[in-house]
C-alpha cells in the first residue's frame, strides 16, 4: 500500500495504471475510520483492480468551526486498518494541495439541499459537492462508493455528478451498526460509554416506529412518537425527524405517496450530533 500526499504523484501513479488497463475504484473519507467506512473499502477492493482511499477532512463542509477542529485525526491508525484491509493507495493530500486557492463554486441543488442536513447546517453539502467533485477530477475512478448512513449526502452526489456529467458510477453501501444498533460514525469516538448505551436508542425507536407504520399508524403520529420517544431518554434531543420521498428528500402526508419512504433523523447525544435513517418501504 502507497501513502500518497501530492496531485502530481498520485495523477502519475493512476495514468500508469491506467495505460495497464485497471479499473480504479475509490472510497473518499475524513479519516478517522471505522468498520462502515471498511465495508466501503472492502467492497471497492472486489470491484476494481486498483482501491483508493481518501483521507481529507474537508474545511469547507463544515459550518462549526469548533466541529473541524474537534474531528479526529487518526492518520496513523487509518493507515493500518487499509493496508489490513487490502488497500492500495491512501491519498492524504494537505488542504493547499486541493484548494490552492479558495473553492468559490456555488452549486445548485433545487429543493435537495433545502431540507434536513441542508437546513440545518448551510453550506454543507455545498462544501461535499466542492470536494467530492475535486477529488472525482484527480482521482477519475470508475466507481466510487458511499455509505447510506449519509442518506442524504448520497442524494446530493448522484445529482452532482449528474450535473456535471462526470463518468463514475456511484454504488451506495448499507449502514453498518453496533451490536447495539447505533450506526457506526466517526463521531461516536466521542461519546462516553453511557452516552453510546443511550444512543443506541435511535435505531430501536425507529425499528419500533416501522411496526407501528405497519400496524396503520399515520406519518404525523410516527414522527411525534419518534420525537418524543427518544426526546424521553437522558441526553437525547431530537433535532429534526422526518419521513421523506426517498429519491427527492420532500416530506410526505401519507404512506402511500411514495414508492420508497425513508425516515431521517439527527439526533444529539450531548454535544455530538449523530444522524440515522431507515427505510419504511420501498415497492
Ligand atoms: O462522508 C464523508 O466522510 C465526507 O462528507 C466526504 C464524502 C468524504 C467528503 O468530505
Amino acid at each position: 500500500m502507497k501513502l500518497v500526499k501530492t496531485i502530481k504523484e498520485l495523477e502519475e501513479q493512476l495514468s500508469e495504471l491506467r495505460l495497464q488497463g485497471k479499473s480504479i475504484g475509490f472510497v473518499p473519507t475524513m479519516g478517522a475510520l471505522h468498520r462502515g467506512h471498511l465495508s466501503l473499502a472492502e467492497k471497492c477492493i472486489a470491484e476494481n483492480d486498483i482501491c483508493v482511499v481518501s483521507i481529507f477532512v474537508n474545511p469547507t463542509q463544515f459550518n462549526n468551526k469548533e466541529d473541524l477542529e474537534k474531528y479526529p485525526r487518526t492518520l496513523e491508525r487509518d493507515s493500518e486498518y487499509l493496508a489490513q484491509a487490502g488497500v492500495d493507495i491512501i491519498f492524504a493530500p494537505s488542504v493547499t494541495e486541493i484548494y490552492p486557492e479558495p473553492d468559490t463554486r456555488q452549486f445548485d441543488f433545487g429543493q435537495l439541499d433545502k431540507v434536513m442536513e441542508g437546513k440545518h447546517r448551510p453550506g454543507h453539502f455545498n462544501g461535499v459537492a466542492q470536494v467530492v467533485s475535486r477529488l472525482f477530477d484527480i482521482v477519475k475512478p470508475d466507481k466510487a462508493y458511499f455509505g447510506e448512513k449519509d442518506f442524504q449526502q448520497l442524494a446530493i452526489v448522484r445529482a452532482m455528478v449528474k450535473q456535471l456529467d462526470m463518468p463514475v458510477q456511484i454504488v451506495p453501501m448499507p449502514i453498518i451498526r453496533e451490536a447495539s444498533g447505533l450506526a457506526m460514525s466517526s463521531r461516536n469516538e466521542r461519546l462516553t460509554g453511557e452516552q453510546r448505551a443511550v444512543a443506541a436508542n435511535i435505531y430501536k425507536t425507529l425499528l419500533e416506529s416501522r411496526e407501528a407504520m405497519y400496524l396503520n399508524q399515520t406519518i404525523e403520529d410516527t414522527i411525534k412518537e419518534v420525537t418524543d420517544t427518544i426526546n424521553s431518554f437522558d441526553g437525547l434531543e431530537v433535532e429534526y425527524f422526518e419521513i421523506v420521498d426517498g429519491e427527492t428528500l420532500q416530506t410526505l402526508p401519507e404512506w402511500d405517496d411514495s414508492d420508497y419512504v425513508v425516515g431521517c433523523i439527527a439526533v444529539f447525544c450531548g454535544d455530538v450530533r449523530l444522524i440515522d435513517n431507515i427505510v419504511y418501504h420501498t415497492r
